[in-house]
């Protein structure tokens, strides 16, 4: 691997966004893998959620709704996401969880095309996108899954809504969203992306694809922190035609009215339902800070090379050890991760944790890297996959601890 070092401190060396780094607080010794499910905890994020405690909590109290601007802060969060994702300023919102932000937007969408109750979707969709269109089509209407490469064949006038994950889950597999969506407009089929492991990792035109409506996390590559606060999209012409019937006071027009009756507001306020958790969104728009100035085709660019550079090493040894990359090998089919089928996965990445090298297993027998572009290195991704190495030739996962399994894989 030695050649692959040499390679990885070239590419460090004239890497654009390598000072990045110096923003977040990673733990030493740890090669972290895992950004695509937890992102770091940017530096100056934990001064500013104790301001928010000690000064707006403590001492503005509830005055702070005003004077710390907390009721507009999801409106604000959505401004900052906004260029990430290729959405006009206006047309993102920060509220709630991904599943409950898809559960409004589907419920949006299927109320466009009432003749249509059909939602198509891919086999590889993360489970929650799946388990929300079968509790919102549990009064009528069906869920058709296929696989991913044959989505595009299976949008036929009978379907409605469109509903996929732009990338993979387990695989990092790309979908065409320009394509795909471009297909879905001449059908007259509404479409909605789940954008978990695009947003921040990748440059995304929500626009550009005249994408109806996309819902993402603010816990992965935003790096808002464990349980942060989802966003959701719609197209602004969209917005003042279409709503959610789950209808709350702070997605009423006026909610300071307490009128008995539900007007919803204008725009993408509608979309909002009740209080929103402060702490929470103190974080994620403070996290955000770290993308300020920075250009999303960079990131991607780096989130391809470091993913190269370790599918390079893996390969030198892959074939010993039975792995077999669960990927595809073309990057630009690709997101920013990469995963193996591998023999006793489970135990493999624990003993690869156990050495400070943070990745995740995902049923049935994946071990899955994600490189979050913004603080990690390429020496890192050769480090990884020497340690990887060194666990597999000298079988360091097959002890009783490394077996068991967690609530949390
Ligand atoms: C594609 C996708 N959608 C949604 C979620 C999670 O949604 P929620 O924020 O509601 O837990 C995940 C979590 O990993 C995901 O990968």
């Amino acid at each position: 691997m030695e050649d692959l070092r040499q390679r990885a401190a070239t590419l460090d060396a004239s890497d654009p966004l390598a000072g990045r780094r110096q923003r977040f607080s990673i733990p030493d010794g740890l090669v972290y893998l895992d950004g695509n499910s937890l992102g770091v905890l940017p530096a100056h994020v934990p001064a500013r959620v104790a301001d928010a405690v000690t000064r707006g909590w403590g001492q503005q109290l509830i005055r702070g709704w005003n004077t710390e601007g907390w009721i507009d802060l999801p409106r604000r969060i959505g401004v900052r996401i906004a260029p990430l994702i290729g959405a006009a300023a206006g047309s993102v919102l920060c509220a709630d969880s991904t599943s409950i932000n898809l559960a409004k937007l589907l419920q949006a969408a299927l109320a466009m095309v009432p003749e249509r109750q059909v939602v198509l979707s891919d086999t590889g969709n993360f489970p929650t996108d799946l388990y929300v269109a079968q509790g919102q089509l549990a009064q009528g209407g069906r869920l058709v899954t296929v696989a991913p490469e044959d989505v595009r064949a299976a949008m036929t006038p009978e379907v409605g809504v469109l509903m996929l994950t732009q990338v993979d889950y387990r695989t990092g597999r790309l979908h065409d969203m320009h394509d795909l969506t471009a297909r879905a407009r001449e059908l007259g089929i509404v479409t909605i992306w789940d954008l978990a492991h695009s947003a921040g990792a990748l440059p995304v035109d929500l626009s550009g694809a005249g994408a109806d409506f996309a819902v993402g996390c603010g816990y992965k590559y935003l790096n808002g922190g464990p349980g942060a606060p989802a966003f959701l999209y719609a197209r602004p012409d969209l917005q003042d035609r279409v709503g959610s019937r789950l209808t709350g006071w702070m997605g009423h027009a006026a909610p300071f009215a307490f009128d008995p009756d539900y007007r919803p507001a204008e725009g993408i306020d509608r979309f909002r339902v009740g209080t929103p958790p402060i702490l929470s969104m103190v974080a994620l728009d403070a996290a955000l800070d770290v993308f300020d100035g920075v250009d999303m085709q960079a990131v991607r660019d780096r989130s391809i090379s470091l993913g190269e550079l370790f599918i390079a090493c893996i390969d030198r040894f892959a074939g010993r050890f039975g792995l077999e990359l669960a990927s595809p090998r073309d990057a630009a089919r690709r997101g920013s991760q990469v995963s193996w089928h591998c023999p006793d996965g489970y135990a493999v990445m624990q003993a690869l944790i156990a050495r400070g090298v943070i990745g995740d297993f995902r049923e049935p027998d994946l071990i899955r890297f994600g490189f979050a572009p913004l603080y990690l290195s390429h020496s890192e991704v050769v480090e990884a996959a020497a340690i990887l190495q060194e666990i597999l030739t000298g079988r360091a996962w097959d002890q009783p601890r490394f077996h068991a399994r967690a609530k949390v894989t």
